[in-house]
């Protein structure tokens, strides 16, 4: 593969090789000025550093994969789904229900942790829930510019209607441009109004299909498991209006739902894949961390060895924890994901450097 001297790379950036080697240094890459970068890492390296380089690709997507995808390369793909819904509106027991129901009536395995993400499926159509704990995660997601979500379940409570964060969830989730089916829950109950929160929804302008308007409302009970596979329907509904679909021969790309460091297994995230095939052995790239999928599994804790679009598995094998809406890529080449890693590591610590030294000089000044 092409690659660039450190020393090249300097010049072309009009600043000293020695500072770029010290910059390196700081990281623990011992570097000479004639030691050879990837170009490809070179170029983000440049771009990093705020360097503008012309006729090549600046972006880790474009590494990736230099063309966009083909009409002809993308396949249907099933939808990813994000809970929303005010606090007690039985948004947890909801999506409990929904696998319970799932797991009893499908494959053996059974529940056996909680991963952060599940799918489900009906009719042989898989559905992926993403189980944020709330607001604070899908927006944190968004803030990081990780669009994770094709459609919001907004809950609400049939004996409760629209409360605050009912009214927050719709204006996340149009101002992220993505659909809302509503469940209105808790119909088991007696003091059970459905007809009145369609008629608060109407304020918010989701006005119920049987009242003509075109928000799709379906009225269940996580408790009794009332009307869930109906709510399912609506999703497959959605999703086939919406023609979702990725192409799944690539390497892969995804965004990070959760990530933890596991005592035993270390670093351990739940990687949603989006576009391509994530298999066990690939190098990858997350935030600053690289590494190499050493193994993954499903919500089930069952072993997998592949993961397409719409995926949701725990990866093991990451150098460190990463941070939910951190973007995942697949590599070919090992010594390419370290490099960006290492780069954005530098990144982030000059970045961080320059902070310190702003809030220093702040500092002074209300001294004097
Ligand atoms: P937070 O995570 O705290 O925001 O709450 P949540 O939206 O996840 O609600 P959760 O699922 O914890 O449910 C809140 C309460 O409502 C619990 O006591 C549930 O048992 C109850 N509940 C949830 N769904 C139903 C339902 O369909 N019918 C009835 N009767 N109770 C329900
Ligand atoms: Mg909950």
């Amino acid at each position: 593969t092409e690659t660039i001297s450190v020393g090249e790379l300097a010049k072309r950036m009009g600043i000293k090789a020695t500072d770029l080697i010290k910059s390196l240094m700081k990281m623990g890459m011992m570097v000479t000025i004639n030691h050879a970068l990837d170009f490809d890492t070179a170029v983000i390296l440049a771009s990093e550093y705020g360097y503008e380089v012309e006729n090549v690709a600046v972006d880790l997507d474009e590494i990736h994969e230099s063309a966009p995808d083909a009409p002809e390369t993308l396949i249907k793909r099933p939808p990813v789904v994000t809970i929303m819904g005010h606090v007690d509106h039985g948004k947890t027991s909801l999506l409990d229900a929904i696998r319970e129901a799932n797991v009893i009536a499908g494959e053996a395995g059974g529940i056996t942790q909680h991963i952060g993400a599940y799918d489900v499926e009906l009719d042989g159509r898989k559905i992926t829930f993403l189980d944020t704990p709330g607001h604070e995660a899908f927006t944190a997601m968004r803030a990081r510019g990780a669009k994770v979500t094709d459609i919001v379940i907004l809950v609400v409570a049939a004996d409760d209607g629209v409360m605050p964060q009912t009214r927050e969830a719709i204006n996340h989730s149009k101002a992220a441009g993505v659909p809302i089916i509503v469940a209105i829950n808790k119909i088991d109950k007696p003091d059970a109004r459905a007809e009145r929160v369609k008629q608060e929804l109407m304020e918010f302008g989701l006005v119920a299909s049987e009242w003509g308007g075109d928000a799709t409302m379906v009225e269940v009970s996580a408790k009794k498991r009332l009307n869930l596979e109906e709510l399912l329907e609506m999703i497959l509904l959605q999703a086939d209006v919406m023609e979702l679909k990725a192409n799944p021969d690539k390497l892969a790309k995804g965004t990070i739902v959760e990530a933890k460091l596991d005592r035993g297994r270390g670093p351990v995230a739940t990687v949603l894949v989006q576009e391509g095939t994530l298999k066990t052995g690939d190098f990858c790239v997350v935030g600053i961390h690289s590494g190499r999928v050493r193994a993954m599994q499903n919500d089930r804790g069952e072993k997998v060895l592949e993961a397409g679009p719409s995926r949701p598995v725990e990866v093991i094998g990451l150098s460190g924890v990463p941070d939910a809406g951190d973007v995942f890529v697949s590599l070919k080449d090992e010594k390419q994901a370290k490099e960006i890693a290492t780069l954005r590591q530098i990144k982030q610590r000059e970045a961080e450097l320059a902070k310190h030294s702003k809030i220093t000089l702040e500092d002074l000044y209300k001294q004097i």
